[in-house]
């Protein structure tokens, strides 16, 4: 994607793909839209995607693929051991990303058990820019702890930092001087910090990371699964990269890192997960999990065609043209929701559009679940399924207590060359027609929690009548509108 310049001087994003293959989509009238809402506990994932017009819940495993994969899948070699689909696969990771060994894995959360598996010892502290749910409850699983070194700035909603997902050097200084560096599990690095809001993390920092790591002898591993985004903002935010090609920054990546791991449903564009080192022992040591919990070690629970499927997306990440299309968007997207007054996380990150809940809903309770009561109302006023990241998206304290988020974030993620920008211009009108009616909005009460990652299929009510004042006042406004 290219940002154009047009005669009328605006820079309209422009698309450099054309769209070869379509599934209809289906809006449903407000009234059902609340309904269906209120059959779905409110709870965005347990609606049923025949009743959502635009799904920006996420883009994991809902890119758009392209032809070239389409056509690498139909020649796929399904034996279990041996498959020259794993060799061609394997052959890609190690050129693309530096590395010796590849283990395949069935999806990003399964590389995650087999790293904490592997180096999680009980009692032990996994370090981090910032954690993902499921690499938190995996370490927790194991007996292990995450501490949070994030930047200030990552924390602050609105910001003009370009690299929010830096890790605080001093902090992590601090916290291996007083954990010490034996009670330490790994540190880890996330690209596109995917709670603070799809925020990049610089080479600057990865490098400074890398050193600390090397000095003191621990293993740093790299969560590369949003790294495509995190690529543009490289390029485009760090002016050292500007002239850089990808693949040369990708490679410098690997290097720095001692393991690397992705979700393919990100990374790749297809279904599935790796796992890359070049160090003899940790490769010996994660293996021996493969076929225990995964599948052989040449599939590891992936479908050989999306394996093939893999090998190719990764080469064409390697493409500005397709790795930019995402943050152009949500861009767009962010800025028409900023001139029409809605919060949103600033600058504009990767992933998804983030708005930002507390201060859409100020009048909303914490324990009311903000974000996701904001999430459920999005969709009763636009059919626009996003996802909840806030307080529901936290486990319990072990005494049972709530355990508030820093952030109450809706995300509506934008899948890679999916939506068409006047579906982004929808969102945008509707959210804004929600934003002048945000008094409407009430919170949410949990009417069945689940105990670990409760946000995925809990299921919870309205506190009062709201979502039908809602439907109501989107009547008076639109008329029969849908
Ligand atoms: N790490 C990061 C940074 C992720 O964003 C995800 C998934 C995972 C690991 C786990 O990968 O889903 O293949 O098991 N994120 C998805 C999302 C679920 O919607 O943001 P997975």
């Amino acid at each position: 994607m290219s940002k154009i310049k047009f005669l009328s001087g605006e820079n309209i994003p422009l698309e450099m793909h054309k769209v070869r293959m379509v599934q209809k989509l289906n809006l449903l009238p407000v009234e059902e839209r609340a309904k269906k809402m209120e059959e779905a506990g409110y709870n965005t994932f347990l609606l049923k995607n025949r009743d959502v017009f635009l799904d920006m819940l996420t883009d994991s495993g809902v890119n758009a693929m392209s032809e070239n994969q389409y056509a690498a899948m139909m020649q796929a070699d399904d034996s279990y051991a041996g498959s020259e689909t794993f060799f061609r696969l394997e052959k890609v990771l190690q050129e693309s990303f530096g590395k010796k060994y590849f283990l395949p894995a069935h999806q990003g959360r399964a590389c995650e058990h087999i790293i904490a598996r592997a180096l999680v010892k009980p009692g032990s502290v996994a370090l981090m820019n910032f954690h993902f749910t499921t690499t938190k409850a995996l370490i927790t699983l194991c007996g292990g702890s995450v501490e949070e070194l994030i930047c200030d700035e990552g924390l602050k909603v609105q910001s003009s930092a370009p690299f929010k997902g830096d890790m605080d050097i001093d902090k992590l200084n601090e916290a291996i001087g007083r954990i010490g560096k034996d009670n330490i599990s790994f540190v880890r690095i996330e690209a596109g910090t995917n709670l603070v809001g799809g925020q990049p993390v610089s080479m600057r920092n990865i490098r400074e990371v890398s050193k600390i790591c090397r000095r003191e002898g621990i293993t740093l591993v790299f969560d590369a699964s949003l790294l495509a985004d995190n690529l543009y903002f490289i390029k485009t935010r760090e002016e050292e990269f500007k002239n850089v090609e990808i693949c040369d920054i990708v490679k410098e990546l690997g290097a720095l890192t001692d393991i690397f791991y992705f979700s393919g449903r990100k990374l790749g564009t297809a279904r599935g997960g790796a796992i890359l080192t070049s160090d003899d022992k940790l490769h010996a040591t994660m293996r021996e999990f493969i076929p225990l919990f995964e599948g052989f070690i040449t599939y590891g629970g992936m479908s050989v065609r999306e394996m093939e499927a893999m090998a190719v997306g990764i080469r064409e990440t390697m493409d500005m043209d397709v790795i930019s299309q995402t943050p152009i968007f949500i861009e767009a997207l962010s800025n028409e929701l900023i001139s029409r007054g809605v919060p949103v996380v600033t600058p504009p990150g990767g992933l998804g559009c983030h708005i930002d809940a507390k201060r859409f809903c100020e009048h909303i309770p914490q324990e009311q679940y903000i974000a996701g009561s904001l999430n459920a109302a999005i969709f009763i006023a636009s059919g626009v399924r996003g996802m909840e990241r806030g307080t529901m998206s936290e486990q319990r304290n072990p005494d049972g207590s709530e355990h508030m988020s820093e952030m109450e974030l809706v995300r509506l993620a934008i899948p890679k060359r999916v939506f068409t920008l006047s579906q982004i211009k929808y969102t945008a009108d509707r959210i804004a027609w929600l934003f002048e009616n945000r008094k409407l909005i009430g919170g949410l009460e949990f009417v069945e929690e689940p105990s670990v990652l409760r946000f995925f299929f809990g299921r919870l009510k309205a506190v009062g009548n709201w979502p039908e004042l809602l439907v109501k006042q989107f009547r008076k406004d639109f008329g029969d509108s849908l």
